[in-house]
C-alpha cells in the first residue's frame, strides 16, 4: 500500500501500536494525530518521528482519507459529533470496544464508509489478533486496507458485525485466559522445584512456541498434540490429567460465558 493518508483520534496505547506497526511493516503513510494529551502527543512525536500532531481531532480528520477513533468508548460520541459533516469521503476505521456501526452510522450517517474493528492487546508487541467488519457503505475494499493495517500488528480476519461478541470472547478476552494458563504452568514449575524465572520463561516460550507451531505449519491442533505423544509416555500422562481437569470444557465455558457478557453489555448501552 503506497500514499496512504492515515488520521489518528486518541494517541493511547492501541494507536501507538498501530502507529508502531505501520512504520515497522514499511507502508507507505503520511499519519497524523491528534490527542487530549499533550504528553501522549510526545511520545508520539519523539518516539515515532510523527510530526503532524495537534490537539485539534478536526485537523487530523481534515487531513486524513482513513481516520482512526482510538479513544476510550465513553468519548466516541464527542469525537464522532466533531467529526459530523466533515468526514465524507472518508473511511472512518472505530476501534472503541462494544460500539456499533449502526450507532456510528446514527451519528455520521450511514453513507459514510465505516469500518468497526475489534483488536487485542497484544497488538502492542505486534502479534495481535484482530477481527473486522463493515457497514454499509463500506466497500470491500475498504476492509481489505484495513485488515493489511491491522496485519501489520498480529493477525486479521473479516467477520459479520453479529461475530463481534464472540470475538470479543475469544481473542479479546483471550489473553487473560493464556496468561492464567502461562501462571498455571510456571506454578507447577516452581512446585516440582525450577526457579520462578526459569519456570515463567518456559512456560511463556512454550505458549509462544505451540502457537507458532500451529499458525506457520497449518497442522491441526490435534494432529500436532498427537505428534508431541508418544505411547506410554509423558505428555499423555499429562493430558490425562488435563482432561481429568475438565480443561477443554472449561476453555469453552469461557469464551461462551465472555461471549454472553459482551452482548449483554451491547444491549445496555
Ligand atoms: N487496549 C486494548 O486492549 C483494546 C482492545 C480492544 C479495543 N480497544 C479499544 O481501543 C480504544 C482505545 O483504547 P486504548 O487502550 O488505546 O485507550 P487509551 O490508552 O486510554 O487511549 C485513548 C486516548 O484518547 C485520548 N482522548 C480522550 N479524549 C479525547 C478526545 N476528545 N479527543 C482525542 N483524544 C482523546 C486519551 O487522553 P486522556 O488519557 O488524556 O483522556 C488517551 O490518550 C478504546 O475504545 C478501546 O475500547 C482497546
Amino acid at each position: 500500500m503506497t500514499g496512504l493518508k492515515i488520521g489518528f483520534i486518541g494517541a493511547g496505547n492501541m494507536a501507538e501500536a498501530m502507529i508502531k506497526g505501520i512504520l515497522a511493516s514499511g507502508i507507505k503513510a503520511e499519519l497524523a494525530v491528534s490527542d487530549s494529551s499533550v504528553e501522549r502527543l510526545e511520545v508520539i512525536r519523539t518516539v515515532y518521528g510523527v510530526e503532524a500532531v495537534s490537539k485539534d481531532n478536526k485537523r487530523v480528520s481534515d487531513f486524513a482519507d482513513i481516520i482512526f477513533l482510538a479513544v476510550k468508548p465513553q468519548i466516541l460520541s464527542v469525537v464522532l459529533r466533531q467529526l459530523k459533516g466533515r468526514v465524507r469521503d472518508k473511511l472512518i476505521v472505530s476501534i472503541a470496544a462494544g460500539k456499533t456501526i449502526e450507532y456510528i452510522e446514527s451519528i455520521l450517517g450511514d453513507e459514510i464508509r465505516i469500518v468497526r474493528v475489534m483488536p487485542n492487546t497484544p497488538a502492542l508487541v505486534l502479534s495481535g489478533a484482530t477481527a473486522v467488519c463493515g457497514g454499509k457503505s463500506a466497500l470491500d475494499e475498504d476492509l481489505e486496507t484495513v485488515r493489511s493495517l491491522f496485519s501489520s500488528v498480529g493477525s486479521c480476519v473479516i467477520v459479520e458485525e453479529e461475530k463481534m461478541d464472540v470475538v470479543t470472547g475469544l481473542s479479546g478476552s483471550g489473553p487473560a485466559y493464556v496468561y492464567q494458563f502461562i501462571e498455571a504452568l510456571s506454578d507447577a514449575g516452581v512446585k516440582m522445584g525450577l526457579t520462578r524465572a526459569d519456570a515463567t520463561l518456559l512456560a511463556a516460550q512454550t505458549v509462544l512456541g505451540a502457537a507458532r507451531m500451529v499458525i506457520d505449519t497449518g497442522i491441526h491442533p490435534a494432529q500436532l498434540k498427537d505428534n508431541v505423544t508418544s505411547p506410554g509416555g509423558t505428555a499423555i500422562c499429562g493430558l490425562h490429567e488435563l482432561e481429568k481437569g475438565g480443561m477443554r470444557a472449561a476453555v469453552i465455558n469461557a469464551v461462551e460465558a465472555a461471549t454472553e457478557k459482551s452482548k449483554e453489555l451491547g444491549r445496555k448501552k
